[in-house]
């Protein structure tokens, strides 16, 4: 079969972009393969990353280059059987000639060319991994552990010192009650902290039903514009085909709360404007920590603000409890939302500049026999 032409010249009469230089100009290593695997364009960042130039990588087998067993493969067959684009997210690719790669792969068909695709691999950090899709995990282990220890080594004693600071207030010398009345409203503020924990421990499993998110974002947003945030204005932005989330009401609520509650936050005074938004998007799956299981985790929800942006220092730490930069408050809020999250099966990422930033949320569908979308082993 001969060498496809891929068209890298600009129809545009009186503007000459040479597609190929733009391509060169990519930091991403990209590269269009035919229906055989073959090669049949490599940009520069992709010449250094497998080590040779185009002129000795193309006409050369894909699977010469990669482990034939690698997940980009399956990928392509999956994007040449249905046509459409597919990212995946966390991919690890390696070999003796291009080393060790994390990396996020986006494969597209060519229309116009039956059979072939475009690979684009966008390198990822190992402390992007981290924050992506591990953080959340690890972080809500962590609580677990110390929501239980928190219940058993503090809650207890903690009882029998407000007990004893009480008998000590009945027969005290009245100038002495003031201390024993702080004891008492000390060691209260300690066991609100530690109940606020509580939900971190693993006790009871997840009630999942099929929910609707919308009826879940109204909830939040009913309950904000009437509270913390009624000084700023909201838009939401539906997609409302979404299929419903596998999934327990409550629990998502107190999520998207969370989330507007420190979108609103940050929102300046005047002109503060927080975007719900929701969307389906198809063909993206994650990496599960630990295995080689990619989920689908099509249904998107976004908090949008355009406050200050998170602080650098505290970014690779932020779903981690007690991480905060405000005085009075406890950190406890983006920990909560990760541990609930992640029982859903779910993922959250975030980005954050001046005047936007933004957390989205990953869920799974509900399939038709009721159980998670798309998982796959
Ligand atoms: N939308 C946002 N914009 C800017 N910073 C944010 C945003 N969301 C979270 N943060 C940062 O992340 C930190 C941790 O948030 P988290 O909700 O866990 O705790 P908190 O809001 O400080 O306290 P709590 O939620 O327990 O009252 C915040 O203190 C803030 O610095
Ligand atoms: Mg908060």
């Amino acid at each position: 079969m001969g060498k496809p032409v891929v068209a890298l010249h600009d129809p545009f009469p009186g503007v000459s972009v040479d597609a190929a230089a733009v391509l060169d100009a990519l930091a991403s290593p990209i590269v269009v393969i035919d229906a055989s695997g073959m090669i049949v364009h490599v940009n520069g960042a992709g010449e250094e990353l497998f080590k040779g130039s185009a002129a000795n990588l193309e006409g050369l087998a894909l699977d010469t280059l990669l482990p034939a067993d690698s997940p980009l493969f399956s990928l392509i067959e999956q994007v040449r059987a249905q046509g459409t684009a597919i990212s995946e997210y966390g991919v690890t690719l390696q070999t003796p000639r291009i080393g060790h790669h994390f990396f996020n792969i986006q494969v597209s068909a060519l229309a116009k060319l039956p059979g072939c695709v475009v690979i684009a691999l966008h390198q990822r950090s190992i402390a992007d991994k981290i924050n992506h899709q591990l953080t959340h995990r690890g972080a809500a282990r962590s609580v677990t552990a110390m929501a239980s220890m928190l219940a058993h080594e503090v809650k207890n004693p903690l009882s029998g010192i407000r007990g004893a600071a009480q008998l000590l207030e009945q027969n005290c010398a009245p100038d002495d009650r003031p201390l024993t009345r702080l004891i008492r409203d000390e060691t209260d503020r300690i066991c609100a902290l530690v109940d606020r924990m509580d939900v971190f421990s693993d006790g009871v499993p997840l009630r999942r039903e099929p929910v609707n998110i919308h009826q879940v974002l109204d909830r939040v947003h009913q309950l904000a514009r009437n509270g913390f945030a009624r000084h700023l204005r909201f838009q939401e932005d539906y997609d409302p085909s979404l299929p419903p989330v596998s999934g327990n009401h409550d629990q998502l609520v107190q999520v998207f709360l969370n989330l507007v509650k420190n979108a609103a936050e940050a929102s300046p005074k005047d002109g503060g404007e927080i975007v719900l938004s929701t969307a389906y998007r198809h063909g993206v799956r994650f990496a599960v920590p630990g295995s080689e299981a990619r989920v689908h985790l099509p249904l998107m929800v976004g908090i949008h603000d355009n406050g200050g942006g998170i602080p650098e220092d505290i970014q690779p730490h932020l779903f981690d409890p007690f991480v905060t930069s405000k005085p009075s408050g406890s950190g406890l809020g983006l920990a909560l939302v990760a541990k609930i999250i992640g029982d859903h099966g779910g993922v959250i990422e975030f980005d954050s500049r001046p005047r936007h930033t933004v957390f989205r949320v990953r869920l799974p569908t509900v399939a038709e026999n009721g159980t998670r979308d798309g998982e796959e082993t």
